[in-house]
């Protein structure tokens, strides 16, 4: 997969253009992944969490991830999000390696650039729900009023009419788990990360909740990585992987 060497053999005259050109090719990693991860190892003590972790996702695609509970899908996704670092491998977030940035610049990066519905401890107990869904706008410089009025209209179309000014403690589960997606989503990411974003949700609301994610998605051209046992969330997927044991395979072939 590695680029022939260039050699000295080419040509005597090279314009710094081509030179500017050659860098950046050499620089870009070898697929058309918008996002990828390249073999990452990562341990919490003596527990491996990946063990040669290796995902490449599109622009634009939906990519489910499924496996076993413990076999390392959160770790994954917070590692290509930038919110762990991995002891060994690369992150590519198109032709910038991620894993290599500052702590800032990785913070900076997630919060103009991605979305986040994680896995549990969502809300922001002291703000309101429309409060919480607007939070990623305000957090990136959106005035108030424009940024209230943005996150208000997620309400209706979520089932969560009349809900906008509770707080995390007088909602359900299911209610706050429908907040935290429309905080995912309100400031149109370019990646989101789902983490479990239905598992919470009857199969209604979880069938709901699909639809308005994957029609933001497409609506915005976001690519998402969305972890999930269930395997009606991941027929929403273009794709699906399977992590076990702290790498990624496909889905088809593998063991039941
Ligand atoms: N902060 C942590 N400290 C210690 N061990 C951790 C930590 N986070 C994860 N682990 C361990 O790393 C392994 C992978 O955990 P991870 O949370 O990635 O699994 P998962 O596939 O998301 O599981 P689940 O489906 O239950 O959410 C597990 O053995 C887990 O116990
Ligand atoms: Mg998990």
């Amino acid at each position: 997969m590695d680029r022939p060497p260039s050699g000295p053999a080419g040509p005597a005259r090279t314009s710094g253009a081509t030179v500017t050109a050659n860098l950046l090719a050499a620089a870009e990693p070898k697929t058309a992944n918008l996002i990828e991860a390249r073999d990452l190892h990562l341990s919490f003590g003596s527990t491996p969490a990946l063990r040669g972790a290796s995902l490449g996702v599109r622009k634009g695609e939906i990519v489910a991830v499924m496996g076993p509970s413990g076999s390392g899908k959160s770790t994954l996704l917070h590692c290509l999000a930038g919110i762990l670092v991995a002891e060994a491998g690369e992150v590519w977030l198109g032709r910038q390696r991620l894993d290599t940035l500052s702590d800032e610049r990785r913070s900076a990066l997630r919060r103009d650039r991605f979305g986040f519905v994680f896995q549990s401890g969502q809300l922001v107990p002291e703000l309101t729900a429309e409060e919480n869904v607007a939070l990623p706008l305000l957090l990136s410089g959106t005035r108030r009023g424009p940024a209230m009025t943005a996150a208000r209209k997620w309400f209706p179309a979520l089932g969560l009419d009349r809900l906008e000014g509770r707080r995390s403690g007088e909602l359900s589960g299911g209610q706050a788990q429908r907040i935290a997606l429309a905080r995912g989503l309100v400031a149109g990411p370019q990646m989101l990360f789902a983490d479990e974003p239905t598992g919470a949700l009857d199969s209604v609301a979880g069938e709901l909740v699909m639809n308005l994610l994957t029609a933001a998605a497409r609506e915005h051209g976001t690519t998402v990585v969305i972890v999930t046992h269930d395997a009606r969330v991941a027929a929403y997927a273009d794709r699906k992987v399977i992590v076990r044991d702290g790498t990624v395979g496909t889905l088809t072939g593998t063991r039941p």
